[in-house]
């Protein structure tokens, strides 16, 4: 056991709810001394789940205007909806809290420049909680790649492909923020889960960093056949246009050459992937099949024959494991979306215990979640490229 540390938690809907289940009250570190949800039944949730749990109730309140002043807190979670994340966040870096992000994209560039400049003011740190950085393949690849079996690595590609259209169709219903985002704006909205991986095996912000992007949307067809075959009694729905393209495309340029691509795929009938792919000038690993094809292994000899290899991942897993992986199977906790959420958590409060740096930082955070306001633009100009700004100011030639 390690230090306690004190924390709030601010938006209780889906992940709010479902972290606390599944992960916060399983780490014996932590205490919660306020949850806090504009909904008061979500609050009164929230606080008899902890209260249940054995730990004393914590306080609610339904503006987190209050934890700002609340000095015991030490640091905050944010489980709230993408256009709160980052107000929210500089405010409680400002009162000197340590902050816990979870992931979306970004609105506007300004917003992301001031998330940067409200850490470089108060030096109080900021963490994306991009728990996809700590899913097995993900960093399993990340090891392979350092280790150079893969070569120089040349081109990557991810996707956030799920299946979404209910959500999204239920927004009013659940008091979802979804909705109101897929009539109103055309974009890459959900780049975080698959650019984190890709950025950390590219070393961005540390080496390298993204220059441009150009995006482009497919027409928007797939929310309007779901909820005439769903939701026909939906009025409004019913006579509302989407704006959201049902598959974007972004493709990223780097400094030292790589390319990648992103693929939001979310209003289709279609299997849940994330679509993690890395290619370099020795192998590369495919995450749907859930294979790595090796330069000069035996199993390269069939790269016509292919599907026989699936799932190969498995017979590389003793020599490439990420040390990380390695630990937790060992110790056999499992939590939260295949124990990538335990994971991302447990840095975190790590990170807040020992007041370091976030292991993804306000700088990774600011660049990944840009994409989204600048998928944005170039979409809605025909696909032109747009430049990526450099939020290290410089500092990725150095930063380690
Ligand atoms: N990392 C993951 O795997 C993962 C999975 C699901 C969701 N998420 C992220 O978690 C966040 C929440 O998603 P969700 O599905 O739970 O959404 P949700 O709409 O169900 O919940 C968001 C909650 O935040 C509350 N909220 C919004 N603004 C607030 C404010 N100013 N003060 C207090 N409460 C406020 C809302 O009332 C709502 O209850 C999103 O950023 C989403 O992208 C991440």
């Amino acid at each position: 056991m390690g230090k306690k540390v004190t924390l709030g938690l601010i938006g209780l809907g889906g992940r709010g709810i479902g972290l606390l289940k599944t992960v916060f009250l399983h780490h014996e570190d932590v205490e919660f001394a306020v949850v806090c949800d504009v909904y008061e039944d979500r609050c009164q949730e929230a606080a008899e789940l902890i209260e249940k749990s054995g730990r004393p109730r914590p306080q609610t309140t339904l503006d987190y205007k209050d934890i700002l002043k609340m000095e015991h807190v030490d640091a905050v979670i944010l489980c709230t909806s993408w256009e709160n994340h980052l107000n929210l966040a500089i405010e409680f870096m400002e009162a000197g809290k340590y902050v816990g992000c979870e992931v979306g994209g970004a609105y506007t560039v300004q917003e992301c420049w001031k998330i940067v400049e409200a850490y470089e003011r108060t030096r109080v740190p900021v963490m994306l909680l991009e728990n996809c950085v700590y899913g097995r393949d993900e960093m399993m690849v990340y090891h392979m790649s350092e280790m150079g079996v893969l070569g120089t690595i040349v081109h990557c590609e991810g996707g956030y492909k799920h299946d979404l259209r209910d959500e999204v169709a239920f927004g009013r219903e659940n008091r979802h923020y979804r909705l109101d985002n897929y009539i109103h704006r055309n974009t890459e909205n959900y780049p975080t889960h698959e650019l984190g991986p890709i950025a950390k095996v590219l070393h961005i912000n540390r080496g390298n960093r993204m220059l441009t992007l150009t995006a482009m949307a497919s027409r928007a067809a797939g929310m309007k056949e779901y909820i005439k075959n769903n939701k026909a009694d939906d009025e409004v729905l019913m006579n509302t246009e989407f704006r959201q393209g049902d598959v974007v495309n972004t493709i990223i340029t780097c400094a030292n050459g790589e390319t990648i691509l992103l693929t939001l795929d979310t209003t289709l009938p279609r299997y849940y992937s994330r679509g993690f792919t890395v290619q370099g000038t020795k192998g590369m690993y495919f995450e749907d099949n859930q294979s790595l094809f090796i330069d000069g292994e035996e199993h390269a000899k069939d790269h016509f024959e292919w599907k026989k290899h699936w799932g190969n991942v498995e017979e590389y897993r003793e020599k490439y494991e990420h040390p990380v992986w390695k630990k937790y199977m060992a110790e056999g906790i499992k939590e939260g979306h295949g124990g990538m959420d335990w994971l991302v958590f447990c840095d975190f409060v790590e990170s807040v215990q020992n007041q370091s740096e976030a292991p993804i930082d306000v700088y990774d955070l600011a660049a990944w979640m840009s994409i989204s306001a600048l998928a944005e633009q170039s979409i809605a100009l025909g696909g032109q490229p747009v430049a990526i700004p450099d939020f290290t100011n410089g500092m990725w030639l150095r930063r380690k």
